[in-house]
């Protein structure tokens, strides 16, 4: 039997619950937006190419690599400020007082810090305008560049923090939900009762699946194990057939201070990175952060979160069925027999990649994700992937072995992939299902810790600088709850002039070469798109984000589309349905370790002596209209 499409059942979804939401939308009212376009500097002029990478009609002039405080964006089109840390969430405005000295109270209510995944979500036209929900995650506080006299370094802030300041950091963490509408003059943000914030130290969250109630779970502010406060790290994400939004719990790790113990979780803290010396300061003022006298608190974080944006009533829930790791997004899909699918990474070096079949099917929505198999993946050398379930009583997931219940499987779970043999990888990040052939495609960032002694056929790089992409195929375009797909590498980072072991394909411009690949998105043409994080440790360029078709002419052949200023990394795009807007993060510019508030490496986007730097979501457009990276029916 063949299931409905994705793109079927997210119109089935919407259509409904258009018809509930019309009326209170309609009467929201409509508000001034604070846009900030980007300066001419900011746009590329245009250098001729060689001749081998003279962009096709309608296409557009790569950006070429280089580090400065700007951002770059091809000849022909324009990047608007949308939404910047301490903005307004219900015009988009921006603070209006020293964003250093920002409350815990008014930080809760403006958008957060360090913004990463976004998703654009339509709503129907109102008066022929055209709108949407626009979600973004915040992933973390860096305190030097937020707050005044802070020193420089990576964790020297944790100590020296007031209380007052460390509520400020847990409220500008979380996921910003706003309504935009796009006008003459670009995207604005108006007022909607589908505003909604989430931060890490006020916003209760429940927690649900097999792991929920689990006494590993209980703590003494919750003995239920089914109710936490906060949610913090959240990376990437994803948007379900059914039309909510996950996000990510990642570094989670970072949160928890204090000894460890020689209780049942010190192993199980250990394993999850957790050493007691985090970037955070939290765990000097709430105990629930100190695992010396609460150390199952870390057990409630490091999960997926699931929210519906159009029902703000419904209560967000962390979905213990999903595992529990450093979790950087969720690329859903729906299986043959119209199951859903979610194949998810763990974000750390040498750690996993997985993925979810549900029991029941696509349609269903509501706590659907509270039941399904999650399996892991092992890659071998003969070209297949091969899902590994990981069921509490099969195999080595026995009490034997530590695990008494399917929570402690849930709970642990990168341990319980450790006894299935899952293939260890070079910190797997974005991924992304092919809309048209089902294939999946993952990118694996780069990784340092992979010993010369430990490559193998997937990761055959030691110490990889530079990722790459690898190809998943199932057997069949909607094959996804199979036990066996096809792997191959789609591209090899690196720039080829000077980096050994890349693969790409013919035709790669000077500009083109990518390395340390993050999110991938496929655009509403079907064609891939590439955000990176980590090219500036390389010396010659900031990060960015590439075109990189995976069919037809160009395939595997990357094309540099826009660029970040210095010290950011690029992260979160997304499109509108029409292709005509991508919206992407700048997260942390100038946010080098040794930079402070005082002495920052960067001022954007404002660019005012004073100002710190400031993350933010962008809307990019093509200034004639059209779609972002030109249409490919017209050749591109
Ligand atoms: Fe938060 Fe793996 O990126
Ligand atoms: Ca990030
Ligand atoms: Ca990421
Ligand atoms: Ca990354």
């Amino acid at each position: 039997m063949t299931g409905p499409s994705l793109t079927e059942l997210i119109n089935r979804r919407l259509s409904r619950r258009e018809m509930i939401g019309k009326t209170a939308l309609a009467a929201a009212a409509f508000g001034l937006g604070c846009r900030h376009s980007c300066t001419p500097k900011q746009q590329e002029a245009t250098s001729s190419p060689n001749k081998a990478s003279q962009p096709r009609p309608r296409s557009f002039t790569e950006v070429a690599p280089g580090i400065d405080d700007h951002l770059h964006v091809p000849e022909g089109y324009q990047a608007q400020v949308l939404l910047a840390w301490g903005a307004s969430l219900e015009d988009g405005s921006d603070f209006p007082g020293d964003l250093s000295r920002i409350t815990a109270d008014e930080q809760r209510q403006r958008f957060g810090t360090h913004c990463d995944f976004t998703a654009f979500l339509p709503l129907p036209d109102l008066d022929g305008v055209q709108r949407g929900l626009l979600c973004v995650n915040h992933e973390l506080t860096i305190a030097r560049v937020m707050f005044p006299d802070m020193p420089p370094g990576r964790r020297a802030s944790a100590p020296l923090l007031s209380q007052a300041q460390c509520e400020t950091e847990l409220a500008a963490h979380g996921h910003s939900v706003v309504e935009i509408r796009l006008g003459p003059e670009g995207w604005r943000v108006v007022p909607s009762p589908l505003t909604r914030r989430f931060d890490g130290g006020s916003t209760p969250f429940e927690l649900r699946g097999p792991a929920a109630g689990h006494a590993r779970m209980q703590t003494s502010e919750d003995p239920s194990g089914r109710r936490v406060i906060g949610t913090v790290a959240n990376c990437s994400g994803g948007v379900t057939p059914w039309g909510t939004v996950l996000i990510a719990e990642e570094n989670v790790d970072n949160y928890f201070g204090g000894q460890l113990g020689d209780g049942q979780e010190r192993a199980n803290l250990e394993r999850f990175g957790i050493d007691g010396r985090p970037d955070f300061g939290f765990w000097r003022f709430w105990d629930r952060f100190d695992v010396s006298k609460e150390p199952r608190e870390p057990n409630r974080f490091g999960w997926m979160v699931e929210y519906d944006p159009r029902d703000p009533k419904r209560p967000p829930v962390k979905r213990t069925a999903l595992g529990r790791f450093s979790h950087e997004g969720a690329a859903c899909t729906v299986s043959e027999d119209g199951r859903a699918v979610l194949y998810m990474a763990d974000d750390s070096g040498m750690e996993y990649l997985y993925r979810l079949v549900s029991d029941g099917p696509a349609s269903a929505g509501g706590h659907l994700l509270d039941h399904g198999t999650l399996s892991v993946a092992r890659f071998d050398s003969d070209g297949s992937v091969t899902w590994l379930d990981l069921i509490h009583g099969q195999g080595p997931l026995t009490k034997e072995h530590g695990f008494n219940d399917q929570g402690d499987v849930l709970i642990e779970t990168r341990r319980a992939a450790d006894r299935l043999g899952a293939t260890p990888m070079d910190r797997p990040e974005g991924i992304a299902v092919d809309p048209k052939t089902g294939r999946v495609y993952v990118a694996l960032t780069y990784n340092r810790y992979r010993a010369p002694e430990a490559v193998d056929a997937v990761h055959p790089r030691a110490r990889d600088a530079h990722g790459q992409i690898l190809e998943i195929m199932p057997p069949g375009p909607q094959g996804h709850g199979a036990k066996k797909m096809r792997w191959d590498a789609l591209i090899r980072c690196g720039d080829p002039a000077r980096h050994e072991g890349t693969k790409y394909g013919d035709g790669l411009t000077e500009r083109g070469w990518v390395s340390c690949p993050d999110n991938l998105r496929f655009d509403p043409s079907g064609r891939l798109w590439v955000c990176t994080d980590g090219m500036e440790r390389d010396g010659l360029t900031c990060d960015g984000i590439f075109l990189c078709p995976v069919a037809g002419e160009g395939r595997a052949v990357p094309r540099r589309f826009l660029r970040v200023p210095t010290g950011a990394e690029c992260t979160g795009p997304s499109f509108t349905p029409d292709g005509r807007t991508l919206f992407v993060s700048i997260q942390h510019p100038g946010a080098h370790y040794d930079a402070t508030l005082a002495k920052p490496r960067s001022r954007w986007p404002h660019q005012k002596e004073g100002r710190p730097p400031q993350p933010a979501v962008v809307a990019i457009r093509a200034l004639d209209g059209g779609i972002i990276g030109g249409d490919p029916k017209e050749g591109v």
